[in-house]
């Protein structure tokens, strides 16, 4: 049996090497990355990638649960964690713990990640101290796109630059065992890595952060709806299969498929 990558082993690649990440939501997925990568997110963002929804707003903690099993199912390896969906954690660090919990006990994962700085230091303390290791994610955060009008890169000007390095430290100092920082400018992400002690993960941050992480469908050019700058698609999987639905739709017409190579014969005799 392959021995599971666990949440102290993360931390400790910090300053020793780089932390590769990726999002994965279903078994066969997860299956295919597991011994390539490090550390796997059950992002929220599969409510944009695979649900179709301009936002990750409505994606429930129910949703989460099933593609968190669906990974844990589809890996021996890599070390999971599952984010905390929105409006499921933001109340109270009491209603962030029953989430949380919930969460770990239904899928087997080791962590979850939940987006926020200094305002949900409380709750990444809270969780922590009770034993449920704690991903931060600041900078673009998704869940706050009606507040920021968009999905906005942090750090463009002074404010918002001191306002990244403030949330990364806070989140920090919580116990927080890694952050993702997404969509910050890239000098700012190379400081805050230098600053603090744990594990950035950049996503449109920096070649500096201590990991990188991208969503899974993006890199394989299955999701088609928007390109951010930051995704490099590293495959055209979305183009492979429009070609053979369309190759499949022709065969079906012109009644060359299916050939008696996929046909069943009575038993002879
Ligand atoms: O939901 C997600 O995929 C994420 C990553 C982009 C970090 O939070
Ligand atoms: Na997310």
């Amino acid at each position: 049996p392959i021995k599971r990558l666990t949440v102290p082993n993360i931390i400790t690649k910090k300053g020793k090497e780089p932390i590769v990440s990726l999002t994965a939501y279903t078994t066969p997925v997860a299956q295919l990355m597991d011994e390539h990568v490090d550390l796997i997110l059950v992002g929220d963002s599969l409510g944009m990638v695979i649900y179709g929804l301009d936002t990750t707003l409505s994606v429930t903690t129910e949703m989460m649960i099933a593609h968190g099993q669906a990974v844990m199912r589809g890996t021996q390896r890599a070390c999971v964690m599952v984010d905390l969906p929105f409006a499921s954690y933001q109340e109270s660090p009491q209603q962030a713990f029953r989430t949380a919990s919930r969460i770990l006990q239904e899928t087997g994962a080791a962590a979850v990640k939940l987006e926020g700085g200094e305002e949900m230091a409380e709750t990444v303390e809270f969780l922590t101290k009770r034993n449920i290791p704690v991903c931060g994610h600041v900078g673009l955060m998704p869940q706050a796109v009606q507040m920021m009008g968009g999905f906005k890169v942090a750090g463009k000007n002074d404010e918002s630059v001191q306002k990244v390095i403030r949330d990364s430290h806070a989140i920090a100092k919580a116990g927080a065992f890694a952050i993702v920082l997404e969509g910050v400018v890239e000098p700012v992400a190379q400081t805050i890595t230098q600053q603090i002690a744990i594990p950035t993960i950049g996503i449109g941050a920096s070649p500096a952060c201590d990991g990188q992480v991208l969503v899974c469908d993006d890199i394989f050019g299955v999701f088609q709806g928007f390109k951010p700058k930051f995704v490099k698609r590293y495959a055209q999987v979305g183009q492979t299969m429009t070609e053979a639905v369309q190759q499949y739709a022709q065969e079906v017409r012109s009644r060359a498929f299916p050939t008696m190579e996929y046909c069943f014969q009575p038993n002879k005799g």
